[in-house]
């Protein structure tokens, strides 16, 4: 018997996201918001990408309809080579590929930590004992063990967080859209985060897309920062972050580092 040779599986060039002429207008007819320019944007597998821009500049209009819960005006928009939307109808095989998080946890406050993190999953149909050895794994990954049985308001600011990171990737989606997910924590509680955001991002091999207003948390997160300019958001700047991971906070403390927050901070001046 001849065995079969074995294929060496070539990195797929097929972008995770990638969007064509993708263009957001809200309002009326009488009082047109035009929100975002049409934007074109590839993001490579694993790659973790950084949304950067004043207030209102269309950050999380384009993080909605790259998760799909905001339709295009117009424009293309592939999720793992597939079309997120055919026409009116949204692919919802193209859904599974995205879990997201946002600023506030948005966890149900009567049910416990466990419950909430295994609910996607309820709704997908998994039984309860698979929901639950999945909500416990995903608790370890997240940081947060042993407070499964807990109540949301029994946690912190940063682990309800955690336990919201923990529901998004619940059905294990290759992408993961954050918005502002750290934006509500204090300095220090968002620093550790930061951190640990990278630690899962190296651990799981996701591809990331996280919006911030902050620049020194794009620059220490981000592969790429792409930077929008005020509404019409337009992307006005796409930058290489090159340091080297897994990074630790003394990068920030280097010359390099503050050299590209300093070059972010002057552009972000001169267009808003
Ligand atoms: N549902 C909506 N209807 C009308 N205008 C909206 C709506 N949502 C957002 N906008 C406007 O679109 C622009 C972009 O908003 P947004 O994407 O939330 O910006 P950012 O996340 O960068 O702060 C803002 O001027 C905002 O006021
Ligand atoms: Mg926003």
């Amino acid at each position: 018997m001849t065995s079969a040779p074995i294929a060496l599986q070539a990195p797929s060039d097929i972008p995770a996201i990638d969007l064509a002429g993708v263009e957001k207008w809200y309002g009326t007819r009488d009082e047109p918001v035009y929100a975002l320019s049409p934007t074109d944007l590839a993001v490579k597998e694993r790659e973790f990408v950084v949304l950067l821009g004043p207030s209102g500049c269309g950050k999380t209009t384009l993080l909605r309809m790259i998760g799909g819960l905001l339709e295009p005006t117009s424009g293309k928009l592939m999720v793992e080579g597939k079309p997120l939307w055919e026409g009116k109808t949204r692919r919802e095989d193209a859904l599974a590929d995205l879990g997201m998080v946002f600023q506030d946890a948005n966890l149900f406050p009567w049910m416990t930590i466990e419950q909430n993190i295994a609910l996607p999953l309820e709704l997908k149909g998994w039984t309860r004992a698979k929901r639950f050895e999945r909500a416990h794994e995903l608790c370890s990954l997240v940081g947060i063990s042993g407070f499964e049985k807990r109540w949301p308001r029994e946690l912190s600011g940063g682990m309800r967080q955690r336990a919201a990171i923990a529901r998004a990737l619940s059905y294990n989606p290759k992408i993961l859209l954050m918005d502002e997910p750290f934006g509500a924590l204090d300095a220090m509680t968002r620093d550790a985060m930061n951190l640990e955001l990278q630690r899962l991002w190296i651990e799981t091999g996701k591809t990331i897309v996280l919006v911030t207003h902050s620049i020194g948390e794009a620059v220490f997160l981000a592969d790429r920062i792409v930077l929008l300019s005020p509404r019409p958001g337009k992307i006005d700047t796409i930058l290489d972050v090159p340091f080297a991971r897994p990074r630790t906070t003394d990068v920030q403390a280097s010359p390099e580092f503050q050299l590209i927050v300093k070059r972010l901070r002057h552009r972000l001046a001169e267009i808003s």
